[in-house]
C-alpha cells in the first residue's frame, strides 16, 4: 500500500526558503510522490484549490500570511478543508504547536529535515486519511442501506395492512353472501307456498297475500343489505375528512356484522349510544376499519366460548369521544398487554397454517393499524383485560385539535 500511496499521492510543499524546498522536492520526488510547490501562503491557498493535493506540508514562518493563517483559510474553504496539513518549523522557532493542532493540522515536522522520519510521517497520514475516507464512505453506504431497508419494511407493512383490510372485507363479504342467499332461499320457498306447489292444496287469497308480504320483506332486507354495501364501498374509497357521526358509523358496521354467523347466533349484544355526541371530521374508511378490527377481535376472543356478550358504548367528555368495545372472551395476560400493540404480534394461527375448523386466523396487524390511524387524529386505544373474563378496548378520539384538523 505504501508503494501505491507514494506512486499516486500528490503533495503540496509550501516554504519561503528555496533551499529547503529543493531538498524536500528532490527526496519526495524520488520517493515516488508527485510534488507541487508554493513559496508563500497566498499562492499555497490558490495552488491547493487548483491541484487538490492529498497532503500539504506547510511552513509556519513565512512572509505575508504565515502558516497558521494559511491553514485557517484552507480549513475554512470547503474545497480544501479535508486535506491533511503537516506544519513545518525550524527547531529554533518558538511556535505554539497547540495552536496549530487546534487549527486542524495533523502533525509537525522540524527543519532541518530528517528524510526517513518525514517519509514515514507523510505515509502514515496519507494512510490515516485514506482510512478515514473509506470509513466515511462505508458510513454513508450503511446509512443509505439502512434507509433502503426502512423503506422496504414500511412498504411491506403497508402491504400487510392492506391485506388485513382485505381479510376483514372478505370476512364481512362471506356473511353478506350468506345472508343474501338465505333470503333468496326464503323467497323461493314462499313462492312455492303461495302457489300451493309445496302442499298441493288450494291456497286462500289471504294466505297468498301473507306469503307475498313475506317475500317482499325478504326482498327489502336484501335491498337494505345491498344499499349498505354500496354505501360502505363508496365511503371506503373516500379518504377525505368528513364530519361523521360515530354512532351512525357503528350502527352501519354492526349491520354488516349481522351477517356473521357467530355474531348473529351466539353473541348477546348490548349497545349504549350517547346520542348527543357531535359529528367529528374523520375519514370514514379509517374509522370503520378501527371498529371492524375491534369487533372482529372481540368475536375471535369469544370464539368457542359459551358466554358471548359484546357490549359497545359510546360516551364523551368535554374534549373527547370514547368508544368502549367490551367482550366476555379469553382475555389477555398482563405480561402480553403491551405486546398486542406491536406489529405482527398475534396469538392466532396465520392464514394457511394448521388450525381447528372455523378457528379465526390473524396477522397481528389489526391493533397496530388502529393505533397508526388514531395517531393521525390525535387519538389512542387503551385496553383493560382479565384472563378468561374478557377485555375492554377503549378508543379515544379528540373532538377538536386533532393533528389532521389543524393541518
Ligand atoms: N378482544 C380481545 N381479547 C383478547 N385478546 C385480544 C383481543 N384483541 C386483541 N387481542 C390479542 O391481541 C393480538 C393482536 O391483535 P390484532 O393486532 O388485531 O391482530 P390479530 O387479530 O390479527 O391477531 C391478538 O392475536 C390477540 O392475542
Ligand atoms: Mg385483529
Amino acid at each position: 500500500m505504501d508503494n501505491q500511496t507514494s506512486e499516486t499521492s500528490r503533495l503540496l510543499i509550501v516554504d519561503d526558503q528555496p533551499h529547503n524546498l529543493g531538498i524536500l522536492f528532490d527526496f519526495l520526488t524520488q520517493s515516488g510522490f508527485k510534488i507541487f510547490v508554493a513559496l508563500d501562503g497566498e499562492s499555497a491557498i490558490k495552488r491547493a484549490e487548483v491541484t487538490k493535493p492529498d497532503l500539504i506540508i506547510l511552513d509556519i514562518m513565512m512572509p505575508g500570511i504565515d502558516g497558521f493563517e494559511a491553514c485557517k483559510r484552507l480549513k475554512e474553504n470547503p474545497s480544501t478543508q479535508d486535506i491533511p496539513i503537516v506544519f513545518m518549523t525550524a527547531l529554533s522557532d518558538t511556535v505554539d504547536k497547540v495552536q496549530g493542532f487546534n487549527l486542524g493540522a495533523v502533525d509537525y515536522i522540524t527543519k532541518p529535515i530528517h528524510q526517513e522520519e518525514v517519509l514515514i510521517r507523510i505515509q502514515t497520514h496519507l494512510r490515516l486519511h485514506n482510512l478515514q475516507n473509506q470509513l466515511q464512505k462505508k458510513t454513508e453506504e450503511l446509512a443509505h442501506l439502512n434507509q433502503n431497508l426502512e423503506e422496504i419494511v414500511q412498504a411491506r407493512t403497508q402491504q400487510l395492512i392492506e391485506q388485513e383490510k382485505t381479510a376483514l372485507i372478505g370476512r364481512l363479504t362471506q356473511g353478506i353472501v350468506h345472508n343474501l342467499r338465505n333470503r333468496i332461499q326464503l323467497i323461493l320457498s314462499y313462492k312455492c307456498l303461495a302457489t300451493g306447489e309445496m302442499t298441493g292444496e288450494d291456497i286462500s287469497q289471504k294466505m297468498t297475500l301473507a306469503y307475498v308480504d313475506k317475500m317482499a320483506e325478504a326482498a327489502w332486507d336484501m335491498s337494505k343489505i345491498l344499499d349498505n354495501l354500496m354505501h360502505k364501498s363508496i365511503m371506503d374509497h373516500s379518504l377525505e375528512l368528513t364530519p361523521l357521526n360515530i354512532n351512525e358509523i357503528l350502527n352501519k358496521e354492526l349491520d354488516f356484522w349481522q351477517a356473521n354467523l357467530q355474531f348473529k347466533h351466539q353473541v348477546k349484544k348490548c349497545y349504549f349510544w350517547d346520542d348527543t355526541i357531535p359529528s367529528i371530521p374523520l375519514v370514514y374508511t379509517e374509522i370503520s376499519q378501527i371498529f371492524d378490527n375491534l369487533i372482529s377481535n372481540a368475536l375471535d376472543a369469544m370464539w368457542g366460548n359459551p358466554k358471548q356478550k359484546l357490549t359497545i358504548i359510546t360516551r364523551q367528555d368535554e374534549e373527547n369521544v370514547y368508544i368502549d368495545v367490551q367482550d366476555t372472551g379469553c382475555g389477555i395476560a398482563p405480561e402480553n398487554l403491551a405486546k398486542i400493540f406491536d406489529p405482527f404480534y398475534t396469538t392466532k394461527p396465520f392464514k394457511g397454517e394448521e388450525k381447528q375448523e372455523n378457528q379465526p386466523t390473524g396477522t397481528g396487524l389489526g391493533i397496530y393499524t388502529c393505533t397508526q390511524i388514531l395517531k393521525g387524529f390525535g387519538g389512542e386505544i387503551k385496553v383493560t383485560s382479565e384472563i378468561n373474563k374478557g377485555s375492554i378496548f377503549t378508543v379515544r378520539i379528540p373532538k377538536k385539535n386533532s393533528q389532521r384538523n389543524e393541518s
